[in-house]
């Protein structure tokens, strides 16, 4: 995790938030690269989720709600972690934390830690006060005054802003069950203990998919959903499918309304945590928005008649997660051969899958001379209509080659005295470092067919 924070860091990826007010409590900035990673992502969840899929509609519906929408979602009410604080230095954990923390630790022995009486502060060895509910939406006031009859919330997930546009989405579109609304957008929940780099933050981005069904199939469709996000972890993000733990969580522990939950689990360096999930809602969420806004959210089917309240399967994923493991599974150290004969050095290459790559093309001329950067950077232009490009004539060519490794660009053209005369310019291969001449007119479609 070291490494990769200090080259998020270094590279320009992930700055530490309002660094030069000496930061802010667990807050990150995407810099430059880390914004066109997430957007890659982003846009590959679309397409393989919303685009390519005829039974999905996109929606992007208000951060703040009606809080009668998190009255009847029950968050209100249950949105809460239980949070102890320590008596002598008054930090604060959320207690299953505290517990999970102290099974692992050598000074516990694991059969006796049941319960907080067991465990001390782990910062200063303070005893700790008794646990009470923590609710982490966070609460702000509409308008001019602040008080109770103007509270609001910033939305802690994006599943509420579609539940209650069901009969609008449905009216307008006309489908028929099955059919899912998906959207992508930023939630806030006031974590007591976020940490672990992006893992767990403040603020962060979902993508999710509500599927309204009848209730009839949702067995089979629970399946089918299981294996469109295994193909989405294997064949759009290419991740090594060893890392993946698929946790299908039993009976007693699921939330109450709940028939089937599988969180999608990762093996991170800490330890082995929650990527994503799916869940069988049942009609939990239809039923409550009905009861509480006194509308009829019932559907009925065109061809049977049937009258139903439709019950739901919500795929649902972390996009700041997907972008620790797509930075975590890219990471490698590498010996590589240098311009010496015989002679190697360390490389760090970030293999990224190439359509996830923050910037495809790095455009590298072989000196600062007028004669060949003119032909590069009108290279570099006719190239950016199609693909993200770096331009760079600083520092020897071998540097460049390790910085654009180190950023996990696919493909680096150079450009040498020899383009001058024979029109081809070299291209070399990030992963196998392999070189190839290629004509300097051929060279767009040449990088298209590599995408
Ligand atoms: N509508 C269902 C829902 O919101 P969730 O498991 O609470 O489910 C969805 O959140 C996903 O959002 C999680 O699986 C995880 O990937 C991500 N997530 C949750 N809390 C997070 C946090 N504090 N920081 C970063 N990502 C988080």
């Amino acid at each position: 995790m070291e490494k990769i924070i200090s080259l998020c860091k270094r590279r320009g990826f992930i700055f530490p938030g309002s660094e030069i007010y000496g930061g802010f409590a667990n807050s990150w900035d995407f810099g430059p690269l880390g914004h066109l990673l997430k957007q890659n992502i982003k846009k590959a969840w679309w397409k393989f989720f919303v685009q390519e899929r005829s039974d999905m509609v996109p929606m992007d519906t208000a951060i703040i709600m009606n809080p009668k929408v998190w009255e009847a979602s029950g968050h209100l009410q249950n949105f809460s972690d239980l949070l102890v604080e320590c008596k002598k230095c008054h930090h604060r954990f959320r207690s299953d934390h505290l517990l999970e923390a102290a099974s692992a630790e050598p000074q516990y022995d694991k059969e006796s830690v049941r319960s907080l009486a067991d465990v001390v502060c782990p910062d200063c060895g303070g005893s700790l006060t008794e646990p009470k509910n923590f609710n982490l939406m966070f609460k702000t006031f509409i308008g001019t005054t602040e008080d109770t009859s103007t509270v609001a919330y910033l939305r802690p997930e994006t599943a509420g802003g579609m539940f209650v546009n069901f009969k609008n989405v449905q009216g307008v579109t006309r489908r028929r069950l099955p059919f899912g609304i998906a959207q992508i957008g930023k939630n806030f929940r006031n974590e007591i203990t976020p940490g672990n780099f992006i893992f767990r933050t403040r603020e962060f981005e979902i993508g999710e998919m509500e599927y309204f069904i009848n209730p009839k199939d949702w067995e089979s469709i629970f399946e089918m959903w299981l294996g469109e996000i295994k193909r989405w972890w294997r064949d759009i993000m290419q991740v090594n499918m060893d890392n993946l733990v698929w946790h299908e969580i039993p009976d007693g522990e699921r939330a109450h309304y709940s028939k089937r939950t599988v969180d999608i689990e990762y093996k991170y360096p800490f330890g082995v945590k929650e990527l994503h999930g799916i869940a069988y809602r049942t009609d939990f969420d239809m039923k409550r928005h009905e009861e509480v806004s006194g509308q009829d959210l019932h559907y009925t089917d065109p061809e049977t008649g049937e009258k139903l309240l439709p019950h739901v399967i919500e795929p649902t994923f972390g996009i700041e997660r997907m972008l620790l493991v797509t930075l975590l599974e890219a990471y490698r150290e590498e010996d590589a051969p240098t311009a010496e004969k015989g002679e190697t050095e360390k490389r760090i290459v970030m293999k990224f899958p190439r359509h996830l790559a923050p910037i495809q093309v790095a455009i590298l001329p072989l000196s600062k001379k007028k004669e060949l950067s003119s032909v590069a950077e009108e290279l570099a232009n006719t190239l950016r209509k199609d693909f993200m490009v770096d331009y760079d004539e600083t520092q020897s060519i071998g540097k460049r080659y390790r910085r654009q490794d180190e950023i996990g660009t696919p493909f680096c053209v150079t450009v040498d005295f020899e383009s001058l005369e024979d029109k081809q310019v070299t291209v070399r291969e990030r992963d196998s470092m392999k070189q190839e001449r290629v004509a300097i007119g051929e060279l767009k479609d040449y990088l298209k067919k590599q995408f």
